[in-house]
C-alpha cells in the first residue's frame, strides 16, 4: 500500500500545501476555549481550521473571527460552509456569505463549500453559483462537503474556471466506507479530502486495538487514529477539540507513521 508521509498535503489541484490535520468548530461549548485551542493549533503549525455558517447559528464563525484576529488572518487556513437551501437564490447565497465574512471578520476565505447536496437544486446549478461567490473574491477556493461520486462527477462537468479542490466528507479509521469507491475516485480526480468526526465524536478513545496498537509507538488511541488518515493520499482531517491539552495530542498524530502491516491491520478494523 502507498504511505504518504507528509504532513503537509496538496490542495486539489493548486500546488497549495495545508496542513494535514486543522480544527474542526462543530458544537463548542465554550468559546474562550475553543479560541485558545485555535491559537495553539496555529503555533504548532495545525493551521487550518474548519467551519460553518450553521454551527451555532454563526456563533462558530464569531469564535473562528476572534481566533483570527489574535493568529493574524495570513497565518490560518479558513474553510466555511454555506447552506444547500440558499442554492434556490442566488442573492441568498451571497447574503449567507456575506454574513459568514462578516462574522469571521474577514474579507475573503480560504475555501467555501455547499455543506451538502439537496434533492432538489440540481448540483449543476450550486457550481454555477459557486463559481460566481469566487469570481466575487469572496473566497480564493471552492469545494463542496458529503458529496458521492455521482454528485462529483456532476461538479466536475459543469465548472468552466474553478476546480472543486476538497470534498469534505465522514472518514474516521472505524467508518472507512469511502475507501470503497469515493477515496480512489478523489486521488484520480485530485479533489483532497478533509475527514470530518475522525475521533467518531470521542468513540475511538476507548478502542482497545487501538490502544493496543499505540503502545508500540508510544501512542495514544486518538493519535493512531489520525495517523491512520492522513497516511493516505490526499487526506487530511479536522477533529474538534476546544481543550488545548487535546490540541498538543493531535500535533502528535503527525511526524510519524504507522507501519504498512499496521495500517493494513487497521483497514480489516
Ligand atoms: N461537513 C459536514 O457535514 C460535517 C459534519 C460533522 C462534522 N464536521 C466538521 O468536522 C469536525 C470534527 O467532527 P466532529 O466534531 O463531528 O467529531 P470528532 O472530531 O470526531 O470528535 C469531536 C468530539 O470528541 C471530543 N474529543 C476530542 N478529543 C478527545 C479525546 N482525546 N478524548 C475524548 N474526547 C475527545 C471533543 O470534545 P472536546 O471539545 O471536549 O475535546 C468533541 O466533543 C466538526 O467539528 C466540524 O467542523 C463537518
Amino acid at each position: 500500500m502507498y504511505i504518504d508521509y507528509s504532513d503537509r498535503k496538496e490542495l486539489g489541484h493548486t500546488g497549495e500545501k495545508i496542513s494535514a490535520i486543522g480544527l474542526g468548530t462543530w458544537n463548542i461549548r465554550d468559546s474562550d476555549n475553543m479560541v485558545e485551542a485555535i491559537v495553539k493549533a496555529v503555533e504548532l503549525g495545525l493551521d487550518m481550521v474548519d467551519t460553518a455558517e450553521m454551527y451555532g447559528d454563526g456563533s462558530a464563525e464569531e469564535t473562528v473571527g476572534r481566533a483570527i484576529r489574535l493568529v493574524g488572518r495570513d497565518n490560518i487556513f479558513i474553510t466555511t460552509k454555506i447552506m444547500p437551501d440558499r442554492f434556490r437564490d442566488e442573492h441568498l447565497v451571497f447574503r449567507a456569505v456575506e454574513a459568514s465574512l462578516k462574522r469571521l471578520g474577514i474579507k475573503e476565505a480560504d475555501l467555501i463549500l455547499v455543506h451538502w447536496p439537496v434533492e432538489d437544486i440540481s448540483v449543476a446549478r450550486m457550481m454555477k453559483i459557486m463559481e460566481k461567490v469566487a469570481d466575487k473574491g469572496y473566497t480564493r477556493y471552492i469545494g463542496v462537503s458529503n458529496f458521492q461520486v455521482d454528485h462529483l462527477e456532476e461538479a466536475l462537468v459543469n465548472l468552466s474556471k474553478y476546480d472543486i479542490v476538497v470534498n469534505q466528507v465522514r472518514y474516521s479509521v472505524l467508518d472507512k466506507s469511502i475507501e470503497d469507491r469515493l477515496l480512489p475516485y478523489m486521488i484520480r480526480n485530485k479533489i483532497t479530502v478533509q475527514a470530518y468526526t475522525p475521533l467518531e465524536r470521542g468513540r475511538v478513545v476507548n478502542n482497545k486495538v487501538l490502544i493496543k496498537m499505540g503502545r508500540k509507538y508510544a501512542k495514544t488511541s486518538v493519535q493512531v487514529a489520525l495517523n491512520y488518515l492522513i497516511s493516505h493520499q490526499y487526506v487530511t482531517t479536522i477533529p474538534k477539540t476546544e481543550r488545548v491539552d487535546r490540541v498538543i495530542e493531535y500535533k502528535g498524530a503527525l511526524g510519524w507513521r504507522l507501519s504498512e502491516e499496521d495500517l493494513l491491520r487497521l483497514k480489516r478494523l
